[in-house]
């Protein structure tokens, strides 16, 4: 085993790697319902070729209702570890095209990021699987472990079809450790294991009092107004501190034990760069201090407004609106159960909509949270991997987003570790406009992934 020809192959093939994760990024391959199906299968042919460059035996795998999913297979022998690697190559809609300061499917290189919808979440997932194996398998030498490699193509829409796949293909996919590489890195240059996730689920309602809109002159003042009314539902579900505000609703949420708020405090976190990072304005106020923030975003559930919409702001005359729209998205802590908070929810606004207004709430997204422990060796060589790539020592963190497949895949492969690792970071802007890839960073994670088959093969990690 030559890992110093498997990293110098890593390194002297990056711009390579680069230029076929920029080939990825422009190929549009949103999965959300309404956009074109082409570019998703456009996108898991380039994965399948991808992975056959690598030198791996590569498969497409349909499965009914889903984007194909992809499959790569190293040589399997029976006394080394395996490993499942997890990337997604469905990407999010770009939002606004107008913000873009390249358009979302034209990578571009600025200022030492990738610019591109995907170019982090998850492309850079896809091609460090690419990179990783490529490095030991074209430098001549066989992989040190058994790998086996899935792309997702529909995590973005909340994995739906993931865990019946996992069941029908449960033979071809078992391993020993999981990887998913689909997380952020804490800072910039700092490598971090990310060891809990928040679940997701999210309630779309809509309040209707008429029929039609009307002139807000004419009816205005007794006729009750949809969007008041909707915004005194939304206002009653969290107080002045933005917590929620629905009896029994943080049933379940497991407090940090003293040992993890411990590690939050040795993180040394900075308010001020979180803000910075996060773009808040200077007069905002956060609605946590100190460690606390962490704590809210990782450990406790939240409820965003993701979209609220009636009238318009563009041929909105004074009208009175006939119905009022909004998105809710509720975070939900590690211990609790996604179900029970959606019932509650719905409950709680169904008994706060004012004046009579018919209310429909559809729920969809419901994804549970996880939560590790990192006793099992395979941590420790990540752990190790990671420091010697980038120099400095891994921290554990956790994450206040979803990954909806994790907690089920874990079950289902009998409990293995989970590591997941990072291509983002607090600039990537994943989701939103201009999302990028720090390339520095990408380098860095590539050359740890090569390194962690090598620590995971010499530590003979198996359950
Ligand atoms: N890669 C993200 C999750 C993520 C983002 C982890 C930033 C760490 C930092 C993933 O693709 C994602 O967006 N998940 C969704 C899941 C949802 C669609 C069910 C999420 O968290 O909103
Ligand atoms: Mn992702
Ligand atoms: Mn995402």
């Amino acid at each position: 085993m030559d890992l110093n020809a498997a990293l110098a192959y890593a390194a002297g093939d990056f711009e390579k790697t680069l230029e076929d994760l920029k080939a990825l990024i422009r190929i549009p391959s949103i999965s959300f319902a309404g956009f074109d199906p082409a570019p998703p299968r456009q996108a898991a042919a380039a994965c399948l070729g991808l992975l056959a460059q690598a030198g791996l035996q590569a498969q497409e795998r349909a499965h009914p209702g889903a984007p194909p999913y992809i499959l790569g297979f190293s040589k399997r022998r029976p006394d080394r570890p395996t490993v499942l690697f997890y990337a997604h190559y469905d990407v999010q809609p770009p939002m606004r095209a107008e913000r873009w300061k390249s358009p979302a499917f034209a990578p571009e290189v600025r200022d030492g990021r990738l610019y591109g919808r995907g170019s982090a979440d998850d492309k850079a997932g896809v091609m460090l699987a690419v990179a990783a194996a490529g490095a030991w398998l074209k430098s001549g030498q066989e992989l040190p472990v058994n790998l086996i490699v899935v792309l997702d193509g529909e995590e973005e829409i909340g994995s739906p079809h993931f865990a019946d796949f996992l069941r029908a293909n449960q033979a071809d996919l078992a391993a020993d450790v999981l990887v998913v590489a689909d997380l952020d890195h804490y800072e910039t240059g700092i490598p971090s294991l990310t060891t809990s996730l928040r679940g997701i689920l999210v309630a779309e309602v809509e309040l209707r009092s008429l029929d039609k809109p009307l002139h807000s002159g004419m009816w205005g003042g007794a006729i009750p107004d949809p969007i008041a009314a909707l915004c005194r539902v939304i206002a009653s579900l969290t107080d002045e501190r933005g917590r929620l505000s629905v009896p029994g609703i943080y049933e379940g949420v497991i407090p940090p034990s003293e040992a993890e708020l411990q590690g939050l405090k040795s993180l040394h976190h900075d308010v001020a760069v979180f803000r910075k990072n996060a773009t808040v304005r200077p007069g905002v106020a956060l609605l946590e201090e100190g460690d606390r923030v962490l704590l809210r975003t990782w450990r406790e559930p939240s409820l965003v407004v993701n979209a609220i919409e009636s009238g318009s702001r563009k041929q909105g005359g004074n009208v009175l609106m006939d119905a009022a729209w909004a998105r809710l998205g509720v975070r939900v802590a590690p211990g609790q159960d996604p179900a029970r908070v959606r019932d509650l929810l719905v409950e709680a606004i169904k008994a706060r909509v004012p004046w009579g207004l018919e209310v429909s709430i559809a729920c969809d997204h419901v994804a549970p949270p996880w939560k590790t422990d990192t006793a099992h060796p395979a941590f420790a060589a990540m752990k190790r991997a990671m420091r010697d790539a980038y120099g400095r020592e891994a921290l554990e963190v956790g994450s206040g987003a979803t990954i909806p497949f994790v907690p089920d895949t874990v079950r289902a492969l009998g409990g293995i570790p989970a590591l997941l690792i990072p291509v983002e970071d607090p600039s990537t802007n994943a989701h939103g406009e201009n999302e990028s890839l720090h390339l520095g960073d990408f380098r860095k994670a590539l050359q740890a992934q090569v390194r962690f088959f090598a620590e995971l093969a010499s530590s003979h990690v198996r359950v």
